[in-house]
């Protein structure tokens, strides 16, 4: 483990991401993400789909494989459409900086409405250059994997460099729709698996609503930020507990970005219910949250996610432009690529004024083809993009000027011109 300066360890990344059969996206590839990513692209080209395949992981090892499937509607709605192959998902990752790369492939068919897990395996390399190897290696419940910290030691040490597995790392699941990393991740003796369960239920994929925050929930103090924000009094609540310095220049933020208020008070009431109140600067008496303003509250939670002082180890937020003002938006972007520090970060947006905070690498836009396929571009590798940002060109002023020669909805279906060759 890699010592750092800061007061938490690096977090996981990951580098890659691969989908295949996942609604739109058909075959889709993600290489050299950076810690934080933005997503453009028309309507419908699928960018939430994008999102949805974390939701879709963080759900399967928060509630299990079938019921994540179900609720997308199985593989009726899931496959996409015209396709009879199984779904697939595959992210590279490293666990620390300077760590070896991991691979974890998930591939995912249905068998009488019920979803099988037809491969999952695990992967990394002997050294740069060496052979690929699998810890963990299973399908339809059936396989193995070796445990350890450097599991291909342990079987070295047996074998002098030929692989021979021990029928003790056979382990059976109890049935094929089950993820051999969320079981076996339990395990202390698995701990690179463990690294990857903890990792991936670790995941904030959120679907933050003005209104979820309005609301009154019970009391006690909460550390993370839930999916739809409506603990966000709670959250505050263990913030003024825990962390009063870290409140105040969330407060210190809030009053540059929102004129005329001063701070947020989080309540207990005789019922012992939280009540959240936004003090403005000129009453004395405070507003229920009730009352207060759809963008005040969004930027509330917003800080309140990106300054946690534990912060979850990968972080989706879609559309953050909505309800804010377009001058707020530079600086939202800023300070999400700064909580990539301790954080990564996967943003869908639409706005002009978000991305011109952003650089040509952590751009990707999304388009779909006459077929009906999601296809990505990296904004680095458009033609002539990298050169303006150089000169000083802003990128949502680009974008909007029309250089980016693909992704515009009113031009060509949003598909490169002149088309390009191949796809990915
Ligand atoms: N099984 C499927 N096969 C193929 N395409 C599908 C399937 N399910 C949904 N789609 C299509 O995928 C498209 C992508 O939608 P998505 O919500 O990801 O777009 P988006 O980029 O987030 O758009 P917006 O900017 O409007 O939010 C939808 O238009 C939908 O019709
Ligand atoms: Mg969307």
């Amino acid at each position: 483990m890699n010592p750092t300066t800061s007061q938490y360890t690096a977090p996981a990344r990951i580098e890659y991401l691969k989908v295949r059969n996942f609604r739109a996206l058909r075959e889709v590839e993600f290489k050299e993400l950076t810690p934080l990513t933005v997503l453009l692209g028309p309507n419908g080209s699928g960018k939430s789909t994008v999102f949805d395949v974390f939701a879709f992981l963080s759900e399967c090892f928060e509630s299990g494989l079938r019921r994540a499937w179900d609720q997308r509607g199985r593989a009726k709605e899931l496959r996409t459409r015209g396709n009879i192959d199984p779904v697939v998902i595959e992210l590279k990752y490293r666990e620390q900086p300077g760590t070896r790369l991991i691979t974890y492939h998930l591939a995912i068919d249905e068998d009488r409405n019920r979803p099988v897990v037809m491969e999952e395996w695990l992967q990394w390399r002997r050294g740069q250059h060496g052979r690929p190897f699998r810890f963990l290696d299973y399908r339809e419940g059936q396989g193995r994997a070796v445990g350890g910290e450097q599991p291909d030691d342990e079987l070295d040490m047996n074998n002098q460099g030929t692989i021979q597995w021990d029928p003790r790392n056979e382990v059976p699941l109890q049935s094929p729709d089950l993820l051999a990393v969320n079981a076996l991740g339990q395990l202390a003796d698995h701990p690179r698996v463990a690294a990857l369960r903890d990792f991936i239920t670790g995941w904030h994929v959120s679907y933050l609503s003005a209104d979820s925050a309005r609301g009154q929930p019970e009391a006690g103090p909460q550390e993370r930020l839930s999916k739809s924000g409506d603990n966000l009094a709670n959250v505050i609540q263990h913030l003024a507990e825990q962390h009063p310095d870290q409140l105040n220049h969330i407060f210190e933020v809030l009053r540059q970005r929102v004129p005329r208020i001063e701070r947020v008070l989080s309540e207990v009431m005789p019922d012992g219910r939280l009540l959240l109140q936004i003090k403005d600067a000129p009453f004395n008496n405070p507003v229920l949250a009730r009352f207060a303003s759809d963008g005040t509250l969004k930027i509330l939670a917003y800080l309140v996610l990106l300054y946690d002082p534990e912060p979850p180890p990968f972080i989706g937020i879609e559309e953050p432009e909505n309800f804010l003002h377009p001058r707020l938006l530079p600086e939202l972007a800023e300070e999400c690529r700064a909580a990539c520090e301790g954080t990564q970060l996967l943003a869908t947006t639409h706005s002009p004024f978000f991305l011109n905070a952003l650089r040509p690498k952590e751009v990707r836009v999304l388009w779909r083809d006459a077929e009906g396929y999601t296809q990505t571009r990296r904004v680095a590798d458009i033609p002539g993009i990298p050169e303006f940002v150089e000169e000083g060109a802003y990128l949502g002023h680009l974008w909007m000027e029309g250089y980016f020669n693909l992704g515009d909805p009113l031009d060509r279906h949003g598909e490169p011109t002149p088309p390009l060759e191949g796809r990915g």
